[in-house]
């Protein structure tokens, strides 16, 4: 994409590091191994965001039994595949293949169940699972899926980062996809050496860095590699500004307006109470999730 204006960000009072976090390594799906780098004690802080899984390993077994079949209610997750591939299968008959920096947004709605499984059996399989949550009034919707492949994920370059814009819209380039009540930025930034970004963010929104190359400094606070920063939401700050350190760096940017609702979560049904866990238990046994 070819964009020759650019709104000229002014970021003179910039968030700051509230708090550095490291993933837990954890399995999940059937023996994934990966780092869970947002956990649910994050839920709140980081609403509306409910999960950020890194996967990475050049080592088949850590990764090729994949995520059979299992359900999904009242989120949405966004998975973005920094190498190898996946392909994807729904209850709702849709299909898809993940590959090298592309993304699968999936709204589950009221329910779908899916498989996500490597179609390789050698080399790198990298990328990352976010969980997004969706207001209380659309946990019940239709599903809805959306295969974005590489070539149409938005992209700039501009001094020495090169943007890619999932989600949102940065220095006046919309992303792939947008949300209204939950506002997501879904940003993945290559930096050179030394390169510096700053990106616009309303201080009400909840925002986080995800370093997974290099390092990078926000403020006085040092962000080395596998480590999330938490950024503080300054009630008089203008966004963010990221200076890479002295190797190539790479990091996610996300950001999102919290719901400030009710968070009742069972394994993959997220819902805003007990009753309505118990009631997508219930719909899954009954084979209503299909
Ligand atoms: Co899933």
């Amino acid at each position: 994409m070819n964009h020759t204006t650019f709104e000229t960000p002014v970021v003179s009072r910039a968030r700051t590091v509230e708090r550095l976090v490291a993933g837990q390594p954890t399995s999940d799906g059937a023996g994934v191994k990966l780092t869970r780098v947002l956990t649910n004690t994050l839920q709140r802080r980081l609403d509306p965001f409910l999960m950020l899984d890194a996967f990475g390993s050049d080592n088949p077994g850590d990764y090729i039994a994949g995520f059979p079949d299992h359900p999904h209610r009242g989120f949405e997750t966004i998975t973005y595949m920094i190498a190898g591939r996946m392909r994807h299968r729904d209850s709702a008959g849709h299909e898809g293949l993940l590959s090298n920096g592309g993304v699968q947004w999936m709204t589950a709605g009221r329910g779908v169940i899916h498989s996500e499984l490597p179609e390789q059996e050698e080399g790198r399989m990298e990328g990352f699972q976010l969980w997004l949550n969706l207001p209380a009034k659309d946990k019940m919707r239709d599903p809805w899926y959306r295969d974005i492949p590489s070539g149409e994920i938005p992209e700039f370059t501009r001094d020495g980062v090169q943007v890619r814009v999932i989600a949102g819209a940065s220095h006046g380039v919309p992303g792939a996809v947008q949300r209204d009540q939950t506002e997501p930025l879904y940003l993945d930034l290559h930096l050179e050496p030394g390169a510096r970004f700053e990106q616009t963010l309303d201080p009400a929104l909840n925002a986080f860095v995800y370093v997974y190359r290099g390092g990078l400094s926000i403020g006085d606070t040092a962000v080395p590699v596998q480590r999330m920063a938490l950024l503080a939401n300054g009630g008089d700050t203008q966004g963010i500004v990221l200076q890479a350190g002295e190797q190539p760096t790479r990091a996610l940017l996300i950001a999102g307006r919290p719901l400030n609702e009710p968070i009742a979560q069972y394994g993959p049904f997220v819902m805003n109470t007990r009753d309505q866990l118990m009631q997508a238990v219930e719909d899954f046994q009954n084979g209503k999730l299909a």
